[in-house]
């Protein structure tokens, strides 16, 4: 039975891959979360795994050198699934610190605890163990040209206190596997949308706004493009290139599904409309006179396309999810989870949302 350590699996793609890895394989498998639950850590996202045998949450800050390596003394872990992050670039700019604390140092920190448990003494490492960092493809900077997309072989060129750290971190992983041969993966994933994403990313936002009769921000003219992958993609995506990826090989994962952000709020409230019963009241209210252009994203990078030929031609992974069919099911899960919303949007959420958007 493999033994997975997930950082991060409180946040949104992190709870959604504890779920899909347990609907895929049971009780096969065990799964340790570590997660410290910064505002964007929910432990109500996993409330239907919480009471597995197969399943132990632990809070702790990845950066904690001792609690970390204690993780890897008391459990033979075979898989690290590293989500864990500051993952918001509009906060960035406004607090790059923590940014570099979690996302450079706390990933030094987690190199280091897996690689003292799985290094023998002649300095390789146990059979079968796999770290895999999982990234962004804001790593790889801003694209203007159509038809122009991110390879894997593509140079960094990091614009926000974010991807700077996010390319920090994946640096730091490939000099591990470039040093010490310490067996791991990169991948580097497109904008995400799907449930449990926290309402300060543009999907929910949108969506939660739009319901609410209140304004959507639009930074800029609203033509910055993004390549939208429904969650469980991603998810199935990082379980591929760990069980079929080669070794110290970097994959980046995409939707293939490049869309305006203008264009995409159209698309939330016609699907909005169409989803809510006729006799819903806010029917009425959800409309594009709620689009309000707002100052624009210092240094807002223009556009990120991915081409995932390496991972479809070497893994066998492609998008499965049409894009149509993942935002039906991503309101559908808004529409059922009102009260997750609620609550995630009260106290902090909404001194954030008054200074961010004031
Ligand atoms: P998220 O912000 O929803 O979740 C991050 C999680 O990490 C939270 O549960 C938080 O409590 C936890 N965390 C933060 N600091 C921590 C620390 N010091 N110690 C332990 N836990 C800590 O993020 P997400 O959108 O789920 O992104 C997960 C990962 O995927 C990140 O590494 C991000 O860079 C990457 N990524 C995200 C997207 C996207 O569209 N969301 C796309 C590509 C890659
Ligand atoms: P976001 O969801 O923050 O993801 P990222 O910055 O990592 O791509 O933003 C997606 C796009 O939407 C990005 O171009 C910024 C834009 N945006 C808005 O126009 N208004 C908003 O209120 C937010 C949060 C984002």
């Amino acid at each position: 039975m493999k033994t997975y350590l997930v950082t991060g699996g409180a946040g949104f793609i992190g709870s959604n891959f504890i779920h899909y890895m347990f609907n895929k394989y049971g009780d096969t498998i065990r799964m340790i979360n570590v997660d410290v639950l910064t505002y964007a850590g929910n432990l109500e996202n996993l409330k239907a795994v919480a009471a597995r045998d197969n399943y132990t949450f632990v809070r702790a800050d990845i950066c904690d050198s001792e609690a970390i390596s204690r993780i890897f003394e008391e459990n033979e872990i075979d898989r690290v699934v590293h989500f864990a992050a500051e993952s918001h670039v509009d906060r960035s700019i406004k607090n790059p610190e923590v940014f570099v604390r979690t996302n450079v140092l706390g990933t030094l920190v987690l190199l280091n605890a897996a690689k003292a448990a799985w290094e023998l003494a002649d300095g390789s490492f146990k059979e079968d163990k796999r770290f895999l960092h999982v990234s962004t493809d804001e790593v790889y900077g801003s694209l203007e040209e159509e038809g122009e997309y991110f390879y894997e072989t593509t140079p960094y060129d990091p614009h926000s206190p974010y991807s700077a750290s996010k390319a920090g971190s994946d640096f730091l992983v490939k000099s591990y596997m470039d040093t010490y041969k310490f067996p791991a993966n990169i991948t580097n994933c497109s904008n995400n949308y799907g449930p449990y994403q926290f309402p300060e990313k543009l999907v929910p936002l949108v969506i939660n706004n739009a319901l609410q009769g209140k304004k959507l921000p639009v930074y800029g003219d609203g033509l910055n493009v993004r390549d939208w992958l429904y969650v469980e993609d991603h998810c199935k995506g990082i379980d591929m290139v760990q069980e079929k990826g080669r070794l110290f090989e970097t994959y980046n994962i995409g939707g293939h599904n490049e869309k305006q952000n203008i264009q995409l709020i159209y698309i939330i409230l016609d699907t909005l409309q169409e989803m809510l019963p006729a006799d819903d009241p806010r029917k009425a209210h959800i409309n594009r006179e709620l689009i309000t252009y707002v100052t624009d994203r210092k240094g807002h990078d223009r556009r990120y396309a991915i081409a995932p030929d390496k991972i479809k031609e070497e893994v066998g992974w492609y998008p499965e999810t049409m894009f149509e069919e993942g935002i039906k099911h991503t309101i559908r899960w808004y529409f059922e989870n009102e009260d997750w919303m609620k609550r995630v949007t009260s106290g902090d959420y909404q001194t954030y949302y008054e200074e961010m958007y004031e």
